[in-house]
Parts: C-alpha cells; sequence; structure tokens
C-alpha cells in the first residue's frame, strides 16, 4: 500500500518533470519581456546641462547596451539612475538594457539636444554687474565695471587681485576667466559679489557669455 503511494508520486513527480522540460522545448524563442521601464523615453535638454532618468522593472543589474553620439549627448548609468549631460545642437538616442537571460530587455531614449541661445551683454550681463556689482566696482579702484567700460576692463585683461596668471576673462573659456571663477565661488579667493553670491541662472549666463566668445554686442 504504501509502496504503491510512493510509486504513484514518483511517477507523478516524473510526469510533471518531463511536462516541463516539453513545456521549455515547445516555448518560442523569445520569453515574454520583464517590464523594463524608464521615467521618460523622451528629454529635450540644452548644451551643458543634465537630467535624470530613473530605470525600473526587468531584472538588475541594468547597463547601457548602446551609448549615444557622444558628440552630441553622454550618457552615465549608475545603478537606476540614467543621466544624460547635453554636449552640442542635435539628436542622438540611448539603449539601456536590463540582466535578462537569454534575450534581455532594452528601451531607447529618444534625446534632442538645443543650442544654448546668444547671450548679449548689453541687455543680460551688463544689468547683473549694475544691479550686483558696481557698487563696489564703480568709477574708482582696481576694476571699473560700469557700462561703456567694463568690458573693456574685462576681456583678455589680467587679473590683479588673485589667480594673476590668469584673464579677468579669456574668451570661450570659462574655467580659465577669473571673472567666472569668483562669481561661480570654485577658485581665485573671494567669491563675488563680496558677502554673498548671485543666481545660479546669472552664474551660468555669464558662463555661456565667456563660452561664445565674450563678445561686446
Ligand atoms: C562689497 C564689495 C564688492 C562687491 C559687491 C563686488 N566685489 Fe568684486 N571685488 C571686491 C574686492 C574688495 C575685490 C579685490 C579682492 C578680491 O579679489 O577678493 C574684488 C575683486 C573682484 C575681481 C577680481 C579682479 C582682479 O583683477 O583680480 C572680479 C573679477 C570681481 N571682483 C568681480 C565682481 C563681480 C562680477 C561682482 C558682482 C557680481 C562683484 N565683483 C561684486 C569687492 C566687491
Amino acid at each position: 500500500m504504501f509502496t504503491k503511494i510512493k510509486l504513484i508520486s514518483f511517477l507523478a513527480i516524473l510526469s510533471v518533470g518531463f511536462l516541463f522540460i516539453g513545456g521549455c522545448e515547445d516555448k518560442g524563442t523569445n520569453p515574454p519581456p520583464h517590464g523594463l521601464t524608464l521615467s521618460s523615453t523622451n528629454v529635450t535638454l540644452a548644451v551643458g546641462a543634465s537630467t535624470n532618468i530613473t530605470v525600473s522593472g526587468g531584472i538588475t543589474p541594468y547597463d547601457i547596451h548602446k551609448d549615444p553620439d557622444t558628440t552630441i549627448a553622454k550618457a552615465i548609468l549608475s545603478g537606476s539612475t540614467l543621466t544624460i549631460t547635453g554636449v552640442r545642437a542635435g539628436q542622438t538616442s540611448v539603449l539601456v538594457r536590463d540582466k535578462r537571460e537569454p534575450e534581455r530587455d532594452t528601451v531607447r531614449v529618444y534625446i534632442t539636444v538645443t543650442a544654448i541661445s546668444q547671450v548679449s551683454f548689453s541687455t543680460q550681463i551688463q544689468p547683473i554687474f549694475n544691479a550686483s556689482c558696481t557698487g563696489c566696482h564703480g568709477s574708482s579702484g582696481g576694476l571699473n565695471l560700469s557700462a561703456s567700460v567694463s568690458h573693456a576692463n574685462l576681456v583678455n585683461v589680467n587679473a590683479q587681485s588673485s589667480c594673476t596668471t590668469l584673464k579677468r576673462v579669456l574668451p570661450t573659456n570659462a574655467s580659465q576667466s577669473v571673472l567666472y571663477l569668483k562669481v561661480a565661488g570654485t577658485d581665485c579667493g573671494n567669491r563675488m559679489p563680496q558677502g554673498g553670491s548671485l543666481p545660479t541662472q546669472q552664474i551660468n549666463l555669464i558662463n555661456d557669455w565667456i563660452t561664445q566668445g565674450a563678445l561686446n554686442n
């Protein structure tokens, strides 16, 4: 009696096993997707700007299956956070993949990078000086930032107080320009305006103006 039951259950297990193997053989070559999803599959950002996309679903760890055109945008994946940074105007895409075997899930993010618009020295930069700088950098003293003389006093002029091997403004190179380094607070002594700081948007504008050639426009 007891051995009979044992035998029957043994056969039952065996047949289930065969069914399972048989089932696998019958299956199509592509198992169903595991639901890899991204918080966004379409991003538009300006040159120099970054945005984060969250990866979820599927089977971790995720990786980048195909990089974007790196002259247009850069993509870095850290855990489940995909960071995309605009390099120059254009369109490209990045493919993100999960770890499912044998066929991995992939999802594409379409990226549009837009050019930063031309900054005007007279209507966008000088008003920052007027509002936050000329109180100290007026007619007298080392650096006069008043309208009509400010451009000549900044562009290709050697710095006098700190970082004296650098120019106050070196056209196209913000990270070698004392004006930018002092308003960003990254180098060259006291951050400007002394005792405070400009809003990020104005600091970025000064960066863009220098990057675009520090024009007197
Ligand atoms: C409260 C007074 C004060 C304000 C406001 C101020 N500065 Fe200054 N700035 C100084 C002093 C003092 C120095 C010289 C000492 C130093 O570099 O910290 C200086 C130095 C500088 C230098 C270096 C010049 C050189 O040749 O080395 C730059 C560039 C500069 N300021 C830009 C600015 C800008 C741009 C603003 C406005 C966003 C600003 N400053 C607002 C007081 C001020």
